[in-house]
């Protein structure tokens, strides 16, 4: 029996009614433009977040995970209400209950439900733990309650649960990635349509892999630093008069900067319109099966987030150069920033010579060595059980 429903079994005394898993992600390219209706190429890592669940007869949620030791949370459904102080469940619960929450608030036919998670993606890694956790959970709820969300209106649930139940204020990448990705394939992603194309990448028919380096700096994305890149491009956006950065033509780009007074301003926009563009020739490189050439917009990226976005921190740019100077094709800092991962792509047979390189880096320069391992485009969200 999976061990997830195994464990549900032990602690609510009847087996679950299923389990459903959702990965954690990548972002490959085009970082920090899904607030800005933007683009982005992430995909699913083979790490997910299990959810076994039950439905309950009362209008109460049961809460429970392997990762976190402690006993069963239990919460009232009309409880749950982002508005109250102090909030209500702290930690971990906030996702699932704010989805619960995001479910009822939506208006749709959700009742009480017992659930037990346990989880293989690393928590403030950057690689979406929190969006794995949502999906799983909202995907769990729809199919008990028989509520047809499914891709994208289920991400779209899941950040609703996040921004305003949690109380960060992400974009809709992580969540869509987590429900949408497929197997072999980056999502290219347009955050305002949310059209969505499947985009093969396969790293090891070119004899190369992608390296994840967990830096293990843990970034917070509720600090506030999140938020303000978010206001100060709002802000850059209103000024040059339009509905969002996505608006301006990487072309135009000279001729907006020069109308923009705010020097901080001014490196926030180049980042957001330059990113852009680099996942519009990301994804030609890697239909033109040139996925060597994507190498080098890695770095470029990485270069933009640090300088003109301001964040990156010490580990990732460590991280970033080790692995270049190494020999890999680019690296980059993926995810949020301020911590996390770095991704870096290389030759299948460089592995060990650059990890070698980049945890040697680490210890020379004092830093807890990183956490390495290797990510391949894997499935989205689905029932396992
Ligand atoms: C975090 C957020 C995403 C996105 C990235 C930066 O992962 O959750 O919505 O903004 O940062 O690209």
């Amino acid at each position: 029996m999976n061990r997830t429903a195994q464990e549900f079994r032990d602690l609510y005394g009847r087996p679950p009614e299923g389990v459903w898993a959702a990965p954690g992600r990548v972002n490959l390219i085009g970082e920090h433009t899904d607030y800005n209706d933007g683009f982005a190429l992430p995909f699913a890592l083979p790490q997910r977040t299990e959810v076994a669940a039950a439905r309950r007869t009362d209008r109460r949620l049961g809460l429970h995970s392997a990762d976190v030791p402690s006993g069963v949370v239990t919460l009232d459904l009309t409880d749950l209400d982002p508005d109250r102080t102090p909030r209500g469940p702290a930690g971990w619960t906030a996702y699932p209950a704010g989805v619960v929450w995001a479910l009822l608030e939506a208006g749709l036919p959700v009742g009480g439900v017992d659930l037990h998670v346990r989880s293989d993606v690393p928590a403030g890694a950057g690689l979406s733990s929190s969006a794995a956790l949502e999906v799983a959970t909202a995907l769990a709820l729809t199919e008990l309650y028989g509520i047809p969300l499914r891709g994208p209106e289920l991400a779209a649930l899941a950040r609703r649960a996040e921004n305003a139940y949690v109380g960060v204020p992400c974009g809709v990448m992580d969540q869509t990635a987590s429900a949408c990705a497929t197997e072999g394939h980056a999502l290219r992603l347009d955050t305002r349509s949310l059209e969505q194309r499947h985009i093969p990448f396969d790293c090891a028919a070119s004899g190369l892999r992608l390296l994840v380096l967990d830096t293990r700096v843990k970034h917070d994305l509720a600090d506030g630093a999140y938020a303000e890149r978010r206001t100060s491009c709002h802000r850059a956006a209103d000024a040059l008069g339009l509905p969002a950065l996505r608006d301006l033509p990487y072309a135009d780009l000279p001729e907006a900067l020069s109308r923009l007074a705010d020097p901080i301003g001014r490196r926030r926009v180049r980042h957001v319109v330059t990113e852009n563009e680099r996942v519009r020739r990301v994804e030609e490189e890697l239909r033109a099966g040139r996925l060597r050439a994507v190498g080098p917009l890695l770095t470029e990226g990485h270069a933009s987030l640090r300088d003109d976005y301001e964040v990156s921190c010490p580990e990732l740019d460590l991280a970033v150069a080790t692995a270049n100077a190494a020999g890999a094709y680019g690296a980059r800092m993926t995810g949020g920033g301020f911590g996390g991962s770095a991704l870096a792509l290389i030759d299948a047979d460089a592995e060990t010579e650059i990890t070698r390189a980049v945890v040697g880096a680490f210890t020379a320069a004092g830093f807890t060595p990183p956490h390495v391992s290797r990510a391949v485009p894997s499935a989205g969200a689905g029932r396992i059980v």
